[in-house]
């Protein structure tokens, strides 16, 4: 298959004639990659299980991995949801549009080939106005998992889908890089209290503003457990598989720095290939390795919007080794961590 790369921006002008064009690709059963505000989605009808199964072949990707239809406007909730709970019209009415996913128990009009066989259904209105653009032209939600191949990075740019998805999908708009970078929060909000399965950029902080109570799902903060499955069957699977294997230093600072440069200039005598994931503040701190900075330590949005194009740059390095120093759980933090350590495997070392 030919796969048709289209920018969709110049500086402020979003090109209609691309989205009108995609839409209709959409509407006919087909895939196509666009721009969202967190990482970039592969797209198919959400209604059409057949469209969904070429996700899932494009992708790699599990068919018991659920995907998340995407509206743009409120309107168009109400057919895919059998109700609404007062805590998920809250969350909608102040994180709508953005970067914040709900789960809502399914309507029969969302196929099973899309929600993994579960009925319920994950929903999320996109802040991006070309990707809600696209939704309201193709006239039908529209299913989208990040654009990766499944275990690799999401890609946050065209580019990084275009390596993934070259030839498997008709189109990928180019909209740019991305502007948060990490997948969106996801809310459960199925049950008396809402329970957080994803951590993302709206923030548990902001969560408990709006809706008061939230829990976390224990499957979120470590690594899988026997017995302990994670509600979003998609955080059971290890994001990341790089082939170098990610290790990450947590502690006092100067320790973690020290305990790196350690790591790596022992793994460069042994003829290793290394890559050490650090910030602007401490870059100039390291010695051996490629080094790179993954943004600066006291803006927590830097590092989320380049954490993973950073990781795919190590892949594409072939290192066999990655140092990665770790950061604060705070706020967009918890996020942060909470794909770190899942691409480490859990791999934590602390100084
Ligand atoms: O930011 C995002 O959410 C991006 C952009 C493209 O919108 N999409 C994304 O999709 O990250 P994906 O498929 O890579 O991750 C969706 C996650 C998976 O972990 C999946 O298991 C979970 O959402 N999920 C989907 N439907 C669910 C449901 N009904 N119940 C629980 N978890 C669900
Ligand atoms: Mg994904």
């Amino acid at each position: 298959m030919n796969t048709k790369l289209v920018k969709i921006k110049d500086s402020e002008h979003i090109a209609d004639e691309a989205l009108i064009e995609a839409a209709r690709i959409i509407r006919d059963g087909g895939l196509v990659a666009f721009p969202t505000e967190t990482v970039y989605g592969l797209g198919a009808n959400a209604l059409d299980e057949e469209a969904a199964k070429k996700i899932y072949a494009a992708k790699g990707r599990p068919s018991d991995n659920p995907l998340i239809a995407h509206i743009s406007c409120m309107e168009e909730l109400e057919p895919l949801v059998s109700h609404i709970p007062e805590a998920g019209r809250k969350l909608a009415e102040a994180y709508w549009p953005g970067p914040l996913t709900m789960v809502f128990p399914k309507s029969s009009v969302v196929p099973y080939g899309t929600t993994g066989g579960l009925d319920t259904v994950a929903v999320r209105m996109p802040g991006d106005p070309a990707a809600r653009r696209l939704i309201a032209l193709a006239g039908v939600p529209i299913a989208a998992p990040s654009a990766n191949t499944s275990g690799r990075p999401s890609p946050t740019t065209a580019q990084h889908v275009w390596q993934d998805m070259n030839g498997k999908i008709e189109m990928i708009l180019d909209g740019g890089p991305v502007g948060i970078g990490v997948e969106s929060t996801i809310v459960d909000v199925c049950g008396e209290i809402p329970t957080l399965l994803r951590p993302g950029a709206i923030t548990m902080e902001m969560l408990r503003e709006i809706a008061g109570t939230v829990e976390i799902d224990p499957a979120i903060q470590g690594p899988p457990k026997d017995g302990l499955r994670p509600k979003a069957p998609g955080m059971k699977y290890r994001h990341y598989a790089p082939h170098a294997e990610l290790l990450l230093v947590e502690g006092e600072l100067e320790a973690v720095i020290g305990r790196i440069n350690f790591l790596a200039k022992e793994k460069l005598g042994q003829k290793y290939r290394v890559g050490v994931i650090c910030t602007d503040e401490t870059q100039n701190r390291y010695r051996y390795g490629e080094i790179r900075s993954v943004g600066q330590r006291s803006r927590a949005e830097t590092i989320a919007h380049n954490l993973f194009a950073v990781l795919r740059e190590f892949d594409d390095l072939e290192v066999d080794y990655i140092y990665s120093e770790s950061f604060s759980r705070d706020h967009l933090g918890q996020a942060i961590m909470n794909r770190l350590t899942k691409a480490a495997g859990y791999h934590v070392i602390r100084v």
